[in-house]
This record gives structure tokens, C-alpha cells and sequence, in this order.
């Protein structure tokens, strides 16, 4: 496995295209996969998750679990992984993911993390998306989605972002 990272960076301008790029991701995701998930309040990281669900056909509701720290979605696909949803905004300082029992929603499928560098232990195989917005300069939909990784499964997610990209960029 090459030590260098995978990255891509997508600029999206509404919810809806942050959710379509994120549905997209969600229909390549598999059993094991762990997205973590980065940004301010209100950049839209549920939103993202809540695009990822779809992409796994997930029908349920995605809320913000912010104050039960999880939430699994159980797959309703056969075949198909479920999905892991935490925020660890309001985690306790030094409380291990052991704890949330991330192995075993890894076990039953994919986990997106939001506020995933709160995580105490390490996740070299993580995809790290980074939302960045909404900036007061910028129309408010803007949002610069960054994509990160060096592990097997995180550099096959980066290259679908890229052909996210080439199949919606204008011509
Ligand atoms: N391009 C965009 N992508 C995602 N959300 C957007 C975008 N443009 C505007 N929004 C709005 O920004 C808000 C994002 O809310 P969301 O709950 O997804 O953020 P969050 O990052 O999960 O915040 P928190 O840190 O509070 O959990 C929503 O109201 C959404 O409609
Ligand atoms: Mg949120």
C-alpha cells in the first residue's frame, strides 16, 4: 500500500449536491468502511450522512445523533451493508470508540463519524471528508468538500469522488 494519500477536493452549492455526491459514495460502500467526518457547526455533515444512507438505500430518517452519541441504521438491502452514524460533539474527553462499539457497527457495515477527529484511537484506513463552510463571503449553499486518505478502501473511495467529478463537471 503506497504511503502517499489520496485526495480530491469537490465544491458543491446546495444541499441537494452535497447530498447527490454523497449518495453516490453511499452505493460503493461496503461492510468495514469508516468515513470521519470534519467541519464547523452547520457544514452539513449530517447532511452527507443522510446522503450516504440513501446511497445504501437506508429509508429511515437520519437525525443528528448528537446528544445518543450513535445511531445504526440496520441494512434493509440483502447484501447490503447498514450504517453507522456518531457525533462525538458532545463525546466526554478521553472516552475510547471501544466503548460506542464501533467494531461491531464496522462488523455490519459502513460508520460515518461527524466531529471524527475526536477519536482517541488511531484510524490510518479512515476516509477523512472535510467540509468547509458556510463562509459569510461566499453564497450560502457554498460548501469545499475534502477527501483524504491512505488506506485500500479510502483511496477506492477518493477515486470515485474523482469520478463523481468527471461525470458532473461542465463541459
Ligand atoms: N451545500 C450544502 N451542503 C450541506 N448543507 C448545506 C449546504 N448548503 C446549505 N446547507 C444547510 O446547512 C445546514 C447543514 O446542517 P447539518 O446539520 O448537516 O450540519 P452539521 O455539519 O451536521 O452540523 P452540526 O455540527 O451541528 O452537527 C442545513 O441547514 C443545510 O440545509
Ligand atoms: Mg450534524
Amino acid at each position: 500500500m503506497s504511503g502517499v494519500p489520496a485526495a480530491v477536493t469537490i465544491v458543491v452549492h446546495a444541499p441537494e449536491e452535497t447530498t447527490a455526491l454523497a449518495a453516490w459514495l453511499g452505493e460503493a460502500l461496503v461492510a468495514g468502511d469508516l468515513l470521519l467526518l470534519e467541519g464547523g457547526l452547520g457544514a452539513g455533515k449530517t447532511a452527507f450522512v443522510q446522503g450516504l444512507a440513501k446511497g445504501l438505500g437506508l429509508t429511515g430518517a437520519v437525525k443528528s445523533p448528537t446528544y445518543t452519541l450513535v445511531h445504526e441504521h440496520r441494512a434493509s438491502l440483502p447484501g447490503r451493508p447498514g450504517l453507522g452514524h456518531l457525533d462525538l460533539y458532545r463525546m466526554p474527553e478521553g472516552r475510547d470508540l471501544g466503548d460506542l462499539g464501533l467494531d461491531d457497527l464496522l462488523a455490519r457495515g459502513a460508520v460515518a463519524v461527524e466531529w471524527g477527529g475526536r477519536l482517541a484511537r488511531r484510524e490510518p484506513d479512515a476516509l477523512r471528508v472535510a467540509i468547509e463552510g458556510p463562509d459569510p463571503d461566499a453564497p450560502p449553499g457554498r460548501r469545499r468538500i475534502a477527501f483524504a486518505g491512505r488506506g485500500a478502501r479510502a483511496r477506492a473511495l477518493v477515486a470515485r469522488v474523482e469520478a463523481y467529478a468527471a461525470r458532473t463537471a461542465s463541459p
